[in-house]
């Protein structure tokens, strides 16, 4: 007997969160739709997702609570895998880098890679970006920021472990010039090899010593390996690789596709295969990196806060509908925009109007001509050929196009059978052959191709909605489950005549826009926190963000300061020279200020309260050492000042009488 082909598939760890929002969701559920086709196609899959928790900020969080980080992480990973069995995730396995079988093996391939002289130990200076957990180079700060998230860097010196990437620099051009498709899209290849990797790689600090949460270096404990070493390594230490149970690496490395976000491709792409090479282990055959979903600019408020919380949506509308719209609407390598307005349209159209409409019209109608006994085929017509022929071909056309990751043109190419389908109601009319008792043969016909298409339909639309397939079989008495199978779709003609159909519930209810609009603004929760979660998606650093805006506010709460603490305040007075409202937001605008001889941009939610032409020429407040940050792309150096009330009413600080810009405040 020949072996079943293998294919194994990984999601990012993820960084533990409270609350992961939709944009998490949306790499674990294309994940888990291909786990799915595979399975269903024939493959034995391995599906692995998990969660990544070590390093500083974990630690500090920690502390902050005053609970010891594995309490602190154990509550976070069991909120997270909740969200995976609300999603429907069918993972195999779900890693955690506290996990005693990760940090054995993690800590044998550091040994391995120091013995053979790949990792060295070495004086750390560089620049860290705390938030990022990132060293940088001088050379590859912006504007002496951090080149991830723009925020400040500190310069630090320390004895660390190093990982020599440049050894293996010239040997992974090569392989990714040769191996077109290992990065995908294939935009992101260039973008690898152009801006990281023919510019030269510097080898990698991967351990520290200022801070304990994480995995000891086994010869020298007074470091801990440092995060990617840690992290990466979850794809081949969930296999067993480097112990006696190793059964599972065997059969399923090298793994066949990592999906992750775009802004984590390198990562995937240069030090992951470079450990690999170093590992004497087969590269994995493909990185997809996807792009981010964001929210509607025009729609970010505070009150929106939680729409983008899938567990909402899902309580809402079901699982079935949230999946099908992240996967649906965007194409998987483009970034795109998540809005309440999308989502409920989506419903509509495609899964209440077309699926929806056609199971209930086709089992209407067999429950009204035929007693609800599904007919055998009578009377056959050109039409019919090319509804079948379109439904024997689908499969294949679907297989191709999930091949290339494509999920939103592979729904496409379901709906087409779904769309085919409808119009053939529309061109037999059997309300009219009812009519007609002549025709009964051709009824039964037109009624048996429709059911047998649905039967089509619902195998085809398994792998991405979890729960309809079977909303649909019941309804249409199908109870073999031989009928349910991806090789049962070679044939059409399969189901058998005379099965009894049942008259359900609408799949999907048609949605009342302006109601749902509504509805969904008001299930908003008014949990800060929600809000924080919702703008670190927009800017997608997630719990970096959000962790930084928990010590602005506990900042903030601090009930007294010291004239000293004043004194770090760097407030100056600053012209306005230029402002433009920044794209798709509504609520900020772009300044550029003359401070002195120095001009700065800085971004500010004044949008609402001023029009750019009002602001020119007027003299502001800045703070000017406020860490830079990135705002929807666009750098922002500092903060001007403005006085707030209760109704929502804003005015700019300003000086009352001419003074230059640049002079000091204090
Ligand atoms: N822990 C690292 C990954 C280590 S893998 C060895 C990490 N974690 S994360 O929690 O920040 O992100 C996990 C995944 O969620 C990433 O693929 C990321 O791109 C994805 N998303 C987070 N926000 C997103 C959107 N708004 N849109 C789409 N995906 C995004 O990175």
């Amino acid at each position: 007997m020949s072996e079943r082909k293998t294919y194994y598939i990984t999601t990012p760890i993820y960084y533990p969160s409270d609350k992961l929002h939709i944009g998490h969701s949306y790499t674990t559920v294309a994940a888990d739709a291909m786990a799915r086709f595979k399975r269903l196609t024939g493959y034995d899959v391995m599906f692995l997702t998990g969660t990544d928790e070590h390093g500083q900020k974990i630690e500090r969080l920690a502390r902050e609570k005053g609970v010891p980080p594995k309490e602190y992480v154990d509550h976070i990973v069991a909120g997270i895998k909740k969200l995976w069995e609300i999603m429907d995730i069918s993972n195999d396995d779900f890693i955690r880098t506290t996990d005693e079988r990760h940090k054995k093996v993690v800590q044998k391939i550091f040994k391995k890679l120091y013995d053979q002289g790949d990792i060295y130990k070495g004086v750390y200076r560089g620049w860290y970006c705390t938030p990022c957990e990132s060293f940088w180079t001088q050379r590859q700060l912006v504007d002496g920021n951090c080149p991830d998230c723009g925020r400040g860097v500190e310069l630090v010196e320390e004895e660390a472990y190093f990982f020599k990437l440049s050894k293996y620099q010239d040997r992974l051009i090569e392989y990714i010039e040769t191996h077109d498709e290992f990065i995908q899209p294939a935009s992101r290849k260039n973008e690898m090899l152009n801006n990281f990797l023919r510019p030269g790689l510097e080898d990698l600090c991967v351990s520290r010593t200022s801070f304990k949460w994480g995995i000891p270096v086994s010869f020298d404990d007074n470091h801990v390996i440092y995060v990617w070493i840690d992290a990466l390594s979850n794809y081949l230490t969930a296999l067993g690789y480097m112990t006696d149970n190793d059964e599972k690496y065997k059969k399923y490395w090298p793994a066949d596709v990592h999906l992750v976000g775009k802004e984590i491709v390198r990562f995937h792409t240069i030090i992951w295969p470079i450990m690999l090479m170093a590992l004497g282990q087969p590269l994995p055959k493909q990185v997809f990196g996807h792009g981010w979903l964001v929210l509607d600019g025009g729609k970010m408020s505070k009150s929106k806060g939680n729409v983008v919380d899938p567990v909402v949506l899902v309580q809402r509308y079901g699982v079935d509908a949230v999946r099908y719209f992240l996967l649906r609407e965007v194409p998987f390598g483009a970034d795109g925009v998540f809005s309440n307005e999308a989502l409920i349209n989506r419903i509509n159209s495609d899964l209440a109007n077309d699926l929806g409409n056609l199971l209930s019209r086709t089992v209407a109608m067999i429950d009204k001509y035929f007693d609800g006994l599904l007919p055998a085929p009578g009377e056959r017509a050109d039409v019919d050929a090319e509804l079948q022929k379109l439904a024997v071909e689908t499969p294949g056309r679907v297989e191709t196009i999930m091949n290339r990751l494509e999920y939103s043109n592979a729904l496409a190419e379901i709906w087409k059978l779904i769309g085919r389908a409808n119009k053939y109601i529309d061109e037999t009319t059997p309300w009219i052959l009812a009519k007609d008792d002549s025709r009964r043969s051709r009824l039964a016909t037109v009624l048996y191709n429709l059911a047998e298409s649905l039967r089509f339909i619902s195998v085809l639309i398994s792998p991405f909605l979890t729960r309809t397939p079977d909303k649909i079989r019941q309804q249409l008495g199908i109870e073999d489950k031989s009928l349910t199978t991806w090789d049962s779709l070679s044939e059409f003609g399969k189901l058998p005549a005379g099965i009894r159909v049942q008259r359900g519930e609408a799949v999907f209810p048609r949605l009342d826009v302006d109601k749902e609009l509504k509805a969904l603004e008001e299930l908003q929760g008014t949990s800060e926190q929600a809000v924080d979660e919702k703008n670190a998606a927009d800017n997608k650093e997630a719990s970096h963000i959000a962790a930084e805006q928990q010590d602005k506010k506990e900042e903030q709460e601090a009930a007294e300061i010291t004239i000293d603490d004043f004194a770090k305040l760097d407030l100056r007075v600053a012209r306005v020279i230029n402002a433009e409202p920044v794209k798709k937001t509504d609520k900020l605008l772009k300044l550029t200020l003359e401070v002195g001889n120095q001009t700065r941009q800085v971004v500010s939610g004044i949008a609402k309260y001023y029009k750019p032409d009002e602001l020119i020429g007027k003299m502001v407040i800045l703070l000017a050492n406020l860490k830079p940050v990135k705002l929807r792309g666009e750098l922002s150096q500092g903060m001007i000042l403005a006085a707030t009330d209760d109704s929502d009413n804003l005015a700019l600080l300003t000086v009352d009488r001419e003074i230059p810009g640049g002079s000091k405040i204090s």
